[in-house]
């Protein structure tokens, strides 16, 4: 790259000798007679967009009637922080020698003076000048790095309480299953000690009773140890989900045959009101599950000879469809609401005549959160719940 030297002098005859030396020498060079001028070819070179070159050096006489060598190498860093100023005095002047070293200029010459002389002090000039530039970079570089590297100690503090946070819910969860297997476990161990005890003798309508009591309790076992399984599956991500077109009323249909005799006995009835042919995007069995536990709960936890409504309607502009589940129980208040999806919390129901393991909604909202929908629940105390599902729709 060819150095761009701009000379100022206020004599003329000096100025262009030293233009045509150091143009000699390799150099492009342009002089200018006073500090306005050179300031004008120095801002009219930053105004044109960068079509020239820019200047590397500025070779700059002190003393100049109008704006002096100091004023000028003052403006012209202001133009280009980065121009390498050279400042060219008499002797005695000295001081104000060391006074453009202060605004800014990189070195001084004495006048008169050989071309032996200024070349040295150009090509250092050029180099302090490199080094400048570069530190500049580098400094960037470095702010750059600082500020990225906060970002990533900020990304790592929330990453670790992310895993805190999911550590403490995996205790909680380890620690209410082993309450929840040990109940069922401890009353079989119970009722079938009494059956084998020669100091305890029981009647055959208490041993059949005792008996009753282990087979309901080996259920209730199997089904935790059961749904366990299924919810550890999916938390694991091991369970694969295949989505395809599922039609609604039809797998509706498949869901009530199943819930039926479960409504029937508490004589409760199930109004399905969804048109045909209208369909969602799903994994049909994984649907399947989420439909029956939805239903079941809302038979189980409705009033006797309650209702049982399904409506369906579009949602999100049309891009999905809303699977409402409605019933006349007894609703769930506020505190209900907010304990709700926590693992093996029945929200009062563990003392109550309906069996479960306060894992199906857990489970419910797993699969429709991987089959990329969205379940909520509204429920007014003493009136009903409403459990929807969201899922996208099928456009064919
Ligand atoms: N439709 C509903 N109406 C009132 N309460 C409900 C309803 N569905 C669920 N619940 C409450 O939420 C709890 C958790 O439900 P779920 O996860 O399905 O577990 P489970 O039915 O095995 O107890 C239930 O025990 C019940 O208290
Ligand atoms: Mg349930």
């Amino acid at each position: 790259m060819v150095m761009r030297i701009l000379i100022v002098d206020d004599e003329a005859a000096q100025m262009r000798a030293l233009c045509d030396t150091l143009g000699q020498r390799g150099y492009q060079t342009v002089g200018c007679s006073s500090g306005e001028a050179a300031l004008a070819v120095l801002n009219g070179q930053a105004g044109d967009g960068g079509a020239e070159a820019p200047f590397q050096v500025l070779l700059a006489d002190l003393m100049m009637p109008g704006l002096d060598g100091i004023a000028l190498v003052q403006a012209a860093r202001a133009i280009d922080p980065d121009l390498a100023c050279i400042i060219m005095t008499g002797e005695g002047t000295i001081g104000s020698a060391v006074q453009a070293m202060q605004v800014g200029a990189l070195d001084y010459i004495l006048k008169p003076f050989r071309v032996s002389v200024i070349l040295p002090i150009i090509a250092r000039a050029l180099e302090t000048r490199n080094l400048r530039i570069m530190n500049a970079s580098l400094e960037l570089r470095l702010r750059e790095h600082a500020v990225q590297l906060v970002r990533i100690n900020e990304e790592l503090q929330v990453a670790r309480l992310q895993a805190d946070r999911a550590n403490q819910a995996k205790s909680a969860f380890l620690s209410n299953m082993s309450h929840e297997l040990r109940t069922p476990l401890n009353a079989i161990l119970g009722f079938a000690q009494i059956l084998a005890s020669e100091q305890l003798p029981s009647t055959p309508a208490q041993k059949k009773q005792f008996a009753g009591n282990i087979l309901q309790a080996s259920r209730h076992l199997l089904r935790l140890i059961n749904d366990i399984l299924d919810l550890a599956k999916v938390e694991s991500g091991a369970l694969t989900l295949e989505t395809e077109q599922v039609g609604l009323s039809q797998v509706l249909q498949e869901c009530r045959t199943l819930v039926d005799p479960l409504a029937r006995m508490r004589g409760v009835e199930l109004r399905v009101s969804v048109a045909d042919g209208v369909s969602v995007m799903a994994d049909r069995v994984r649907l399947k599950q989420v439909l029956i536990n939805l239903l079941s709960n809302a038979i189980k936890y409705n009033r006797e000879y309650g209702t049982v409504s399904v409506h369906c309607a579009e949602a999100a502009g049309g891009e999905r469809l809303r699977l409402s589940v409605q019933d006349t129980g007894a609703g769930l208040d506020e505190k209900q609401l907010e304990a709700m999806f926590q693992p093996f919390n029945r929200l009062g129901q563990e003392g109550g005549t309906q069996e479960g393991t306060g894992l199906g909604l857990v489970m419910t909202r797993h699969l429709v959160e991987k089959m990329g929908g969205e379940l909520g629940v509204v429920s007014t105390p003493g009136m009903g719940s409403t459990f929807w599902v969201a899922l996208p729709v099928f456009l064919a």
